[in-house]
């Protein structure tokens, strides 16, 4: 299928608030995408996706729903430039995917290292037992992308081997049946270091699980107390000592958020991130000052985002009402893709 019009479509797992490592990695390089205007852009809520690894808890994916809606609507994604929507009301994608499974070897599944290093991550949750619909997410993930035609999908950088599956999904259905899909591609946000934001502690991976995050809805105290503790070089143990800024979070974070604004109104001493990270190296800069300007950073940063999402809490109904206008949109943009693939499978049985 070629098309002029590049469609966006991308999505959120609701089992937790978003945390800044999210804005960096993906919602920020989607916001730029989708508020240009030069997509059409669908951004879905991925509650049936949440539920492969959530199923004995669906109050939390219920709550989520609402919190995740309200972290987008408060980054500034603009809900008539985007289509917000449900996973689960949409039924087009369910079906889809399960034609999707005839596209897909177990052995490929098995092979995808996004599935194995989350099955890595969860073993303690599910030991062995593996549930099939976490397994096959990449399958149904591919439906969720193909049922809105889409061209480009913003994601954080692990999820890069899922869209490399659906790609293959895509392939391998048009030359079975003819050319029916779309050929999705995977966009990363530019800043390297945005793309894999650690942990407040240092770990690789900021995590809820791992107590290591900074929500977009923290409060200005809890940001505050939260970079006062963040780990930061330790072999800089005097002033004068010469720091390091590779895996020092502290630095990771301030070349991702710090803006030659910011530097102006509380850092002057500094042009940039490269001036103040080379006098760090050097030796002669202090964690406690540098921890403070990254407290500024963050709270500028986060400062409108908390007050929008705030706003926008107060009235959960006009949220929920924003997602079912969306899902009423994007189920008829499914539909239209449900009904041409089972043309192009002969399963058109009544016309
Ligand atoms: N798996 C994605 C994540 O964990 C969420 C998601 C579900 C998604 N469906 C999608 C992302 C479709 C992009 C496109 O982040």
């Amino acid at each position: 299928m070629t098309n002029k019009q590049e469609i966006l479509l991308t999505g959120d797992r609701p089992t937790g608030a978003l945390h800044i490592g999210h804005y960096a990695g993906a919602l920020s390089s989607r916001l730029e995408m989708v508020n240009s205007g030069k997509y059409k852009s669908f951004v879905m809520i991925a509650d049936a996706q949440a539920l492969t690894d959530n199923a004995d808890n669906p109050a939390k994916v219920r709550e989520n729903v609402l919190q995740v809606a309200l972290d987008n609507l408060a980054v500034g994604i603009d809900p008539s430039r985007a289509t917000l929507f449900i996973q689960s009301a949409v039924s087009e994608i369910q079906e889809l995917a399960f034609y999707y499974q005839n596209m897909v070897t177990v052995a490929r599944l098995q092979r995808n290292p996004t599935v194995k290093s989350e099955i890595a991550e969860k073993r303690e949750k599910f030991g062995s037992s593996v549930p099939v619909g976490f397994f096959t997410y990449p399958i149904s993930q591919a439906a969720d992308i193909t049922a809105f035609n889409a061209t480009v999908v913003p994601v954080g950088e692990d999820q890069l081997p899922v869209i490399e599956q659906a790609i293959e999904i895509v392939h391998k259905f048009n030359s079975v049946y003819g050319d029916t899909l779309t050929v999705p591609r995977g966009i990363l946000a530019a800043n390297e270091n945005a793309r894999r934001l650690p942990g407040t502690d240092g770990n690789a991976k900021m995590g809820k699980s791992l107590g290591n995050v900074i929500n977009l809805g923290d409060s200005a105290d809890d940001i505050a107390a939260k970079i006062k503790t963040m780990f930061t070089d330790p072999l800089h143990l005097r002033v004068s000592d010469p720091g390091h800024t590779e895996n020092n979070p502290v630095f990771i974070y301030l070349s991702v958020f710090a803006k030659p604004e910011h530097f102006a109104a509380f850092m002057p001493a500094y042009a940039n991130y490269e001036e103040l990270a080379a006098h760090y190296r050097r030796g002669g800069l202090g964690d406690v000052i540098v921890k403070k300007f990254l407290n500024e950073v963050m709270q500028e940063t986060l400062r409108p985002i908390r007050a929008r999402r705030e706003e926008l809490a107060r009235d959960p109904g006009a949220v929920m009402q924003i997602l079912h206008d969306g899902t009423i949109a994007a189920r008829v943009v499914a539909a239209q893709t449900i009904a041409r693939v089972k043309r192009a499978m002969k399963l058109d049985y009544f016309g």
